[in-house]
């Protein structure tokens, strides 16, 4: 199959393409298309073939559920059985925007989209691509992230291609996306709502809507002891191909650490990278490190979210084997890019 790339600015929306792509999905195929977050492989939601054609594209275990996604609040009505106070409140709050919550699903989801699971995880994103793009075709449309299962979600359509090409017709191509980690999952079939995934909108934002709310412990954990309750995180997700690790304390001393190990690394032939902040980069050593990554500023946490997905793409393309990242504090913005980073690094970490 041709995969074709279509360029859509958020400012001049052809209302041609976005048909044709609205027709695609409603004929049971798939279409990449971007989001605010990061770009999303598309099927039609209510269509269970066209789920198990996206786990079959993604190469992703079935029982790892998919969200759908809305292009208007009063839709949740349509694939929920139950809509919560709390539902109507976040939405109010955050959507459109990225933020995906978990309801209780209605008979019309099939369960190839949910994974088998007797609830729906439910998004409304802020793309006017996106939205213009889900009316299309045909108001619900699940997609998980449009990189093959284990690669870093993609932020670029060129990422899209790389990992789809000739397994999908189209990618709408709209620029780099906005926030570059996936949305902020929450779990609102409890007594307790409960986020299972961190993301732009952070627990401390979700905490002014709701009061306090519970996390799913296995979040930030290197041994947790139960099963993340979102299936996709039990994945190991995100990893590049060599061996990361990361390395926290005083910028100095993580600095003169990294530079000394991928010195040894090198020596081993190895081939070495490290990834850093701007603010530290003159500490980084160009002679013993193969490749050194900026992955944005400490005094914007937004511009390292953004970053981060290219990063360790890039990590692969270049064929790192050996890579250190500096780490972040978990507050804010900051407990999705370490959520993100430490199941790259598949929790290994050295602290000064
Ligand atoms: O920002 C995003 O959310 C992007 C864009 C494309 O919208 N999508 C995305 O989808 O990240 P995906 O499939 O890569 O991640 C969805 C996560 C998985 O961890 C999955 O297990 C979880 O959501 N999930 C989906 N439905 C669920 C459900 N009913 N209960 C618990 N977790 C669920
Ligand atoms: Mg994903």
């Amino acid at each position: 199959m041709e995969t074709r790339v279509i360029f859509q600015s958020e400012d001049h929306i052809d209302t041609n393409v976005i048909k044709e792509a609205g027709k695609l999905i409603r004929a049971g195929e798939l279409v990449a298309f971007p989001t605010e977050t990061v770009y999303g492989l598309g099927g039609d939601a209510l269509n269970a073939f066209s789920s198990a054609k996206i786990y079959a594209a993604k190469g992703r275990p079935s029982d790892n559920p998919l969200i759908v996604h809305i292009c208007r609040f009063e839709d949740i009505y349509r694939i929920c059985s139950e809509v919560p106070e709390t539902a109507v409140r976040l939405a109010r709050a955050y959507w459109p925007g990225p933020l995906t919550m978990i309801l209780p699903k209605a008979d019309c989801v099939p369960k190839e989209t949910t994974g088998g699971l007797d609830t729906v995880a439910v998004r409304f994103p802020s793309h006017p691509v996106a939205q213009a793009f889900i009316e299309a075709a045909g108001d619900f449309v699940a997609a998980p992230s449009a990189n093959a299962s284990g690669r870093p979600s993609p932020t670029l359509a060129k990422y899209v291609l790389e990992d789809m090409d000739g397994k999908i017709p189209l990618i709408i191509d709209g620029g780099p996306v906005g926030i570059g980690v996936e949305s902020t999952i929450i779990d609102l079939t409890q007594e307790e709502p409960m986020l299972l995934r961190p993301g732009y909108i952070t627990r401390e934002m979700l905490a002014q809507t709701l009061g306090e709310i519970d996390q799913d412990q296995t979040m930030m954990e290197s041994n947790p002891t139960g099963r993340p309750k979102a299936p996709g995180m039990r994945y190991r997700h995100y990893a590049p191909k060599g061996q990361l690790t990361l390395v926290s304390g005083e910028a100095r001393k993580v600095a003169s650490y990294i530079n000394e190990q991928c010195r040894l690394a090198h020596v081993e032939g190895h081939k070495t990278g490290a990834l850093c902040t701007w603010e530290n980069l003159a500490l980084y050593h160009a002679d013993e490190i193969d490749s050194i990554k900026c992955i944005g500023s400490r005094a914007s946490q937004e511009s390292i979210a953004r970053e981060l997905y290219r990063a360790l793409r890039e990590c692969d393309d270049e064929g790192l084997e050996v890579i250190y990242a500096e780490s972040f504090s978990e507050e804010g913005l900051g407990q999705a890019v370490m959520n993100r980073l430490l199941k790259a690094a598949g929790h290994q970490m050295v602290e000064f």
